[in-house]
Formats: structure tokens, C-alpha cells, sequence
């Protein structure tokens, strides 16, 4: 299977002779959410991110910063991350065969992606910090040694994901609105530059978890808190773009309460089967709580997979229902709605 810039090499930094690094990335489902469509009176989309190799939508832009590092002669690349970017980042370190390191946020990361960055070979430091002081050393860090970052501060980054614009105009034509989450703003920033590449203008819809909203407030968190630890930042790197992309488009960024996102975290579950760790699911939940505006078609970016944080699934979610080897006991345990697992409500 062929990867993205294979597929967008016209509109890629990348010549036919240059390396490619890929994973088969890329080429993500859209599907449409009728149950939300009906709910928010809109046509709804699920860009599913979680299905690309590593599980998140930073196989995109790490396709493109690995590739370029290759080309550059690096030998080892580096990032700070809140999880997602250093499980693709180790990934496609591996497969380059390049030294990787990741900066996480000591106990904040969910237990999917730690367990891909150490089964992926990388040095896995944990910082007794936030996200936004592992990436300012690790920006530091960079300067004193021949490591290439692949942070979202690396415009090849940007150019990869920028892609899932093409792939959204390519399947549906054209789109109204784009509701994606926001945490270091790269991924807002890259669909904008994608979109305007392609001469369109969905407005975009920006939303952040309300204990970690510096966009939002216009002022930088010092200690973000939320149950989306992917999006726990409270300074962006990619500030100014993100905000110029949604003035530029006439969206708006908004915060949503953890409550909102597990909500939909729960709801896109449970009624569109489609599994999204948690801060996918502020997308959704900000389309929830605001409504799609004058939008008739929304696209809604799901930029991880449930099974990244297993723990957060199984503290929201019913309980099993335990039972004996007998047909009997297993035909109540099965029939019996006073004992069938219940979704937790609320
Ligand atoms: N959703 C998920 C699942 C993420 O992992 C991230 C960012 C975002 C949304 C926000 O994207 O930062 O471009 O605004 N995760 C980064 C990481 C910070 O280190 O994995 P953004």
C-alpha cells in the first residue's frame, strides 16, 4: 500500500528520487454519522484518523519529517509529545532506521501510546514537567546537538497533514466546516494550509478542553489539567497560525468541558461505533454543544483510536457481567436486562 506522499507527491516538498519513509499512512475512512447528522441537523462526517498505522493522525507529518531528516543525513530525531507523536515518531524512526528519542510528561500519557514508543525501540524519557517544558528543551536540546525535531514546529510536519484536507475535498467535493481538536495547534494549522492550497475555505472550528483553552482565553495556562491528556498544553506552538486560521475563516475556537468530551467520547461509541480516545472527542462534543452554524456538511477530525487509552474506556464504560459455567446462569446473565451491563450514565 502506497503512503501519502506517494499519493500527494505534486503538491509535497518530496522529488520522485528523494527517500520515502513510509508506513502505508494516509487515506483515512470518512464516514458519515447519521445518528449525530440527525442530532445536530447537519450532515456530519468522521475523519478517522485512528486507523492510520500507529493509531493517530501523526503518522501524517511524521511520514513527511522522517522522510526529510533521511535526506538531510540525520541520525536521530527527537520530540516532545503528550503521547501520540512519540508513538508515530518511534515508529517511523524504526522503520528509517534512526535513533529516537520522546519527552513525555511523566504519568500523563495514556498507556497505549507509552507501550508503542518502548516496543519501537525509542528512549522514552519521562519529565517531571508539562508538555509545554518538554518541548521548549527539547528545543533547546536541538540546538547543541545534530537531532532533527519532528515536533509540529517542523513546517514538513505541517505538509503531511495538511493532506487529510486534500482527502476530505477529494471525496465529498467541497465542505462547510471543519470541527477538529486543539492542543500544540498543528493540525488546525496543516488542514488550513491544505484547504486554501485546494482554493477552499471551510470555516474552522477549533475546540480545546476548557482546563487546558490558552486560544481560547488569549492567555497561556500554566498548568493545563484535563481527562485529554493528548491535548494537555497550555502554550501552543503553533499559536498565531491557528488563530489566523480562524479568523481567516470566519470559525472560532471554544472550550468544552471534560464532561462534554466524555460525553461524546461515550455517544460516538455507543451509537456510531466508532471508538476515539478522548481528546478526539472534543470535536465532537464542540459540534454537540455550539451546533454547526449555518454549515450543512461538517467534517468532524477523530485524530486518535480508542485503544490508545484503554484505562479512560474502561472507567467510563459498563461492567462485565460475571457468571457461571451453567446455560442457565448464562442464559440470564445473556436475557436479562436487570443484569446486561449498563453505560454508565451522566
Ligand atoms: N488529538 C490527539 C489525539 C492528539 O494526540 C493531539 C496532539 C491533538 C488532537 C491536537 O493536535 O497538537 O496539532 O493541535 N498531540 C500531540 C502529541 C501534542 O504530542 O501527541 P495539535
Amino acid at each position: 500500500m502506497s503512503g501519502l506522499i506517494e499519493r500527494y507527491r505534486d503538491e509535497l516538498p518530496f522529488a520522485s528520487a528523494d527517500p520515502v519513509v513510509s508506513l502505508g499512512e494516509g487515506s483515512t475512512p470518512l464516514v458519515e454519522a447519521p445518528t449525530l447528522s440527525e442530532r445536530v441537523g447537519a450532515r456530519v462526517w468522521l475523519k478517522l484518523e485512528g486507523a492510520n498505522p500507529t493509531g493517530s493522525f501523526k503518522d501524517r507529518g511524521m511520514t513527511c519529517a522522517v522522510s526529510a531528516a533521511v535526506r538531510e543525513g540525520a541520525e536521530a530525531i527527537i520530540c516532545a509529545s503528550t503521547g501520540n507523536t512519540a508513538a508515530s515518531a518511534a515508529a517511523y524512526a524504526a522503520r528509517a532506521g534512526l535513533r529516537g528519542a520522546v519527552i513525555v510528561p511523566e504519568g500523563r500519557i495514556a498507556t497505549g501510546k507509552l507501550a508503542q514508543a518502548l516496543m519501537h525501540g525509542a528512549r522514552v524519557v519521562a519529565l517531571r514537567g508539562s508538555f509545554d517544558e518538554a518541548l521548549a528543551l527539547v528545543r533547546e536540546l536541538v540546538q547543541l546537538h545534530p537531532i532533527a525535531l519532528v515536533n509540529s514546529v517542523n513546517a514538513f510536519r505541517l505538509e503531511g497533514q495538511k493532506t487529510a484536507a486534500f482527502e476530505i475535498l477529494d471525496e465529498l467535493g467541497e465542505l462547510d466546516a471543519l470541527c477538529v481538536p486543539v492542543g500544540n495547534a498543528g493540525n488546525v494549522t496543516a488542514y488550513w494550509k491544505g484547504f486554501r492550497e485546494r482554493g477552499s475555505a471551510p470555516r474552522m472550528f477549533g475546540f480545546q478542553a476548557a482546563g487546558s483553552a490558552p486560544l481560547v482565553h488569549g492567555a497561556r495556562v500554566a498548568h493545563p489539567e484535563t481527562v485529554a491528556t493528548a491535548i494537555r498544553i497550555g502554550n501552543p506552538a503553533r499559536w498565531e497560525e491557528a488563530m489566523g486560521a480562524f479568523t481567516a475563516s470566519r470559525g472560532a475556537v471554544r472550550a468544552v468541558s471534560d464532561e462534554q468530551i466524555l460525553d461524546a467520547y461515550r455517544f460516538l461509541a455507543s451509537r456510531e461505533g466508532v471508538f476515539c480516545e478522548p481528546a478526539s472527542a472534543a470535536s465532537v462534543a464542540g459540534l454537540l454543544a455550539h451546533g454547526p452554524g449555518d454549515a450543512r456538511s461538517v467534517a468532524c477530525v477523530l485524530t486518535g483510536h480508542g485503544l490508545k487509552d484503554p484505562q479512560t474506556a474502561l472507567d467510563q464504560a459498563g461492567a462485565v457481567v460475571p457468571c457461571e459455567p451453567e446455560l442457565l446462569a448464562v442464559e440470564r446473565a445473556v436475557m436479562d436486562e436487570a443484569t446486561a451491563p449498563a453505560a454508565r450514565a451522566g
